[in-house]
């Protein structure tokens, strides 16, 4: 699976978005580390706070199915209508993504054509994770 396969797979989540108050749609596509893909997309609701983002749902989705470790995480976000342009993760996501991800853990942002590698030290550093327990 290419970077841009990944990009595509987070495009094609964000197709999923239910986002009728923000409409802010966004689609997130995890990769495994023996290669399967775990999507998810944001899931809204009518109390705002039940809402969840798309990096967690594909997160939650796959560690409830049994997967630990992953090789990379792609992000496609925008305003609905619009293309994509660049989503950063949200600071709760960053932290759901440290719990289960190595510091140097891919991240990738834009879209299906653009798109740049982070590290997820460098969305978030000097993070708290269980080895400060
Ligand atoms: N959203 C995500 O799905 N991921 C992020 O990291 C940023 C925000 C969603 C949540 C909400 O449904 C909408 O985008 C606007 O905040």
């Amino acid at each position: 699976m290419t970077d841009r396969e990944l990009m595509e797979c987070a495009q094609a989540a964000r197709s999923r978005s239910y986002s009728p108050y923000s409409h802010f749609r966004v689609g997130a596509a995890l990769l495994t580390a023996d290669g399967k893909v775990y999507t998810g997309c944001n899931i809204e609701n009518a109390a705002f706070s039940a809402t969840v983002c798309a990096e967690r749902t594909a997160i939650f989705k796959a560690v409830s199915a049994g997967e630990r470790n992953f090789a990379a995480l792609a992000i496609v976000g925008g305003r609905e209508g619009e293309t994509a342009e660049f989503c950063a993760p949200c600071g709760v996501c960053r932290q759901v993504i440290a719990e289960f991800c190595p510091k140097q853990f891919k991240i990738l942002l834009g879209n299906t054509e653009r798109f740049r590698a982070y590290t997820l030290e460098e969305l978030l550093p000097l993070s708290f994770s269980e080895s400060d327990l």
